[in-house]
């Protein structure tokens, strides 16, 4: 089994600290290695080693860093000279992979989640490499707790071996559906990994997705290797339509599968499934850094470079870094987002 890390996305609902030069995989948030690191050493051993990693070619060298700092020998590193998304980078890595003529199965994973109990993890993996070994294009499902509009959701059908067959796959509902899909008990959220045979996955992108798969050989036919890089035609790549795994393919397929999964899975989406995630004091707060709190609870304080003190608030997030200050109240923090994009915007 290949493991492969998706690590280009912008996580930018975690900014002032995610920024585009330093993105929340790269971050250490839930413990003093980065979501890269333990997303890669939270693996079992033997099986899972050699991972290919592929990242933005902005961030080669902070991937190259963080793996050489955990010794971890990798498959890898495939460089995208632009961002198209999910889609066409798992294609990269599958065409990547079955380039000397083998044919893995492939673990997908996001480099940006936090699972805490690892031989729940593990077990689950397992399970997932059965139905992978027969064609099925294999997901990990989470018993959902909100009508979160952030994830896919999965409809379990029949029995399969140790999961099911997945009947409906739905990326990011609105979210009426997403609540008539909670209540109804019948739906997993999609945890964003997942587990094929790369030669399986090629095969239902080219059914429902040719042309970017033809756009993707054509990327990684000039291969050049150079150390530990493998790049991608820019000219060519830039030519990709931009798409998810979930819309292009997992929607769409007929050969979707899942096993369930109880590991205490977060995608660390925000402040606040941070703050969830985090150790806290006796008044529910959860603090990073040099923080003085007087009267207050249900917070999240993270000081990066300066005292930090806060007085008489609930339910509050506030982030400071050497150069901006996030004050948000916790339950609001997906309003960052626009705050990023207006940012964005002026520059
Ligand atoms: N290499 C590469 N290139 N990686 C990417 C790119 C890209 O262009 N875009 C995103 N990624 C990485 C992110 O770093 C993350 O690790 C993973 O791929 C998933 O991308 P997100 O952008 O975080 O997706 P999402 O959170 O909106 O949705 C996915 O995850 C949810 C669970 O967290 C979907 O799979 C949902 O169905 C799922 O519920
Ligand atoms: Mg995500």
């Amino acid at each position: 089994m290949k493991p492969v890390v998706l690590a280009g996305g912008s996580g930018s609902r975690l900014w002032p600290k995610s920024r585009a030069a330093l993105p929340k995989q790269f971050l250490s948030l839930t413990s003093d290695s980065s979501m890269l690191q333990n997303t890669i050493t939270r693996l079992p051993n033997a099986e899972t080693s050699n991972p290919i990693v592929i990242c933005n070619d902005a961030h080669r060298f902070i991937v190259a860093e963080q793996l050489r700092q955990k010794e971890i020998d990798h498959g890898g590193i495939l460089l995208e000279p632009v961002g198209r998304n999910t889609a066409p980078a798992i294609a990269l890595a599958a065409l990547h992979a079955t380039m000397s003529g083998e044919d893995p199965i492939l673990l997908v994973l996001a480099a940006d989640h936090l699972i805490k109990d690892d031989t729940a993890f593990h077990n689950a993996i397992e399970k997932a490499q059965t139905l992978a070994e027969q064609g099925k294009l294999v997901t990990f499902g989470i018993v959902p707790d909100s009508p979160h509009t952030g994830y896919g959701y999965i409809k379990s059908g029949d029995e399969l071996g140790p999961g099911f067959v997945v009947s409906e796959f739905v990326e990011k509902p609105g979210l009426e559906t997403a609540q008539q899909y909670v209540s109804s008990g019948k739906y997993f959220w999609n945890s964003g990994m997942f587990m094929f045979k790369a030669s399986r996955y090629l095969e239902e992108l080219k059914k429902h997705h040719p042309e970017m798969l033809d756009v993707c050989k054509r990327a990684i036919d000039t291969e050049t290797p150079d150390l530990d890089f493998i790049r991608v035609d820019h000219d060519i790549f830039a030519t990709c339509p931009d798409d998810s795994i979930d819309y292009a393919v997992m929607e769409k397929t007929d050969s979707a599968a899942m096993v369930t999964l109880d590991a205490g899975w977060s995608d660390v989406g925000s402040w606040s499934s941070l703050w969830e995630n985090s150790e806290k004091d006796k008044q529910g707060n959860a603090t990073v850094g040099d923080v003085l709190l007087e009267n207050v609870s249900n917070s999240y304080v993270n000081a990066e470079e300066r005292l930090v003190s806060v007085i008489g608030l609930d339910d509050v997030v506030v982030v400071e870094t050497k150069d901006a200050v996030m004050v948000a109240n916790r339950k609001d923090d997906q309003h960052i987002k626009t705050v990023v994009n207006k940012l964005k915007a002026e520059k």
